[in-house]
């Protein structure tokens, strides 16, 4: 029961996000505030947890139905002990028709700088980090854990000497907050060997209490960067890619991720599994299905890949396109899941 599929608004399932871990050493204000996320919080016990052989056999099935890349998400993923053992396992993995996968890692950097070599040398191809300011003053207050910016930018640096690129970083954009930063970040990163991504603040989650005033949409972003550095825009390097690329005209690129006025749903690939094994065909799902009873049951591999099928093709999510249509708001109420345990 394996081969390529399409769900039910014919998207193939190309993309398989992993979060390994829900917890952070971050507590950033529009992921996991520190009033919800604080030393009462229930994180997953670690028995909860799929172990690296659990998530390398999905990830075997998941492949054999056409996935062709894989991210490890969080919470924080290099918080994740022995995380070098998984990608090892992991990359070792081949297509139906024998490629290489390409296996990523989306990270806040923290760890970046001590860990660069060795997920290297494990066979990661790239990481992707979140930056959200230079400035340390903004920095801190949206990581709210008095992380200092300069170890991030150390740790971009290694990432970038061990030859873990192209490297991709992701600043969320909330107004008011690190909005007087787009354009010391577009400069810093503009001459770099990275991609800076601006993305749209969004409503994911129960507990960061967004409100659409919060969001500076991208053709703000752009209008603003426009009036100091010139840009004009490149085409997709992929269906379904989620930033709308730039370049700008003196050199160097970057990339805008407006999920919440230009949703890309038409053309979403991605599967989440979370931490502890329940498949999400959406960000914004309200329920997962639990492959981890499969997998500790007696599921056999043809029997969870049947499941796997089954799930893909009846997907019909496109949660940003509603609320695009309805960005007021008036976000219709529904449980949503947090972003640092379904993975970024
Ligand atoms: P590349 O392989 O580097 O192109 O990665 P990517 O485009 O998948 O980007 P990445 O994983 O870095 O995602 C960047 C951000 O885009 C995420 O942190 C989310 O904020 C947002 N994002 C990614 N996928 C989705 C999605 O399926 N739906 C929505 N609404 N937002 C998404
Ligand atoms: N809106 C947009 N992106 C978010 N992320 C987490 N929470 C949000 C949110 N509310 C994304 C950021 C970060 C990654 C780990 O998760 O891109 O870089
Ligand atoms: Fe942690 Fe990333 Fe969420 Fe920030 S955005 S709290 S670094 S998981
Ligand atoms: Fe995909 Fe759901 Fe995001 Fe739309 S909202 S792009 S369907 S994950």
């Amino acid at each position: 029961p394996t081969g390529l599929i399409m769900d039910a608004a014919g998207r193939p399932l190309h993309d398989l996000r992993i979060s390994v871990t829900d917890r952070c050493n971050f507590r950033c204000v529009y992921c996991m505030p520190r009033e919800v996320f604080d030393k009462n919080y229930a994180f997953l016990p670690h028995t909860a947890l799929l172990s690296f052989e659990e998530i390398t056999r999905l990830a075997k099935l998941f492949i054999a139905h056409g996935v062709k890349k894989i991210r490890l998400t969080g919470g924080e993923p290099l918080l994740r002990k022995n995380i070098e053992r998984l990608i090892e396992q992991l990359k070792r993995l081949r297509t139906p028709d024998g490629q290489d996968i390409d296996l990523t890692l989306t990270t806040n950097g923290s760890l970046l700088s001590k860990k660069a070599q060795s997920l290297k040398d494990a066979g990661l191809n790239r990481v992707t980090v979140s930056l959200d300011a230079l400035d340390e003053v903004v920095f801190k207050h949206m990581n709210d854990a008095d992380f200092p910016v300069a170890d991030v930018l150390h740790g971009l640096d290694v990432a970038h000497q061990v030859g873990l690129g192209p490297i991709k970083v992701n600043m969320v954009v909330k107004r008011g907050v690190n909005d007087q930063e787009i354009i010391p970040m577009a400069r810093y990163f503009k001459s770099s060997p990275f991609i800076l991504r601006f993305i749209e603040y969004m409503d994911v989650g129960a507990s960061n209490g967004w409100k659409m005033d919060e969001v500076v949409p991208s053709a703000e972003v752009v209008q603003r960067i426009q009036s100091i550095f010139p840009m004009t825009p490149l085409p997709a390097n992929y269906t379904g890619e989620t930033a709308q690329r730039w370049h700008y005209e003196d050199g160097g690129e970057a990339g805008l991720i407006s999920s919440v006025t230009q949703a890309f749903c038409s053309d979403c690939s991605r599967a989440r599994l979370s931490t502890e094994g329940k498949l999400y065909t959406c960000l914004f799902a309200s329920e997962g299905h639990d492959l981890r009873a499969l997998l500790r049951g007696v599921g056999s591999d043809a029997e969870i890949s049947t499941v796997l099928g089954q799930l893909w093709r009846v997907r019909d999510d496109r949660y940003s396109e509603l609320r695009t249509l309805n960005t007021d708001g008036l976000t219709p109420a529904r449980k949503k899941v947090e972003m640092s345990y379904i993975g970024g």
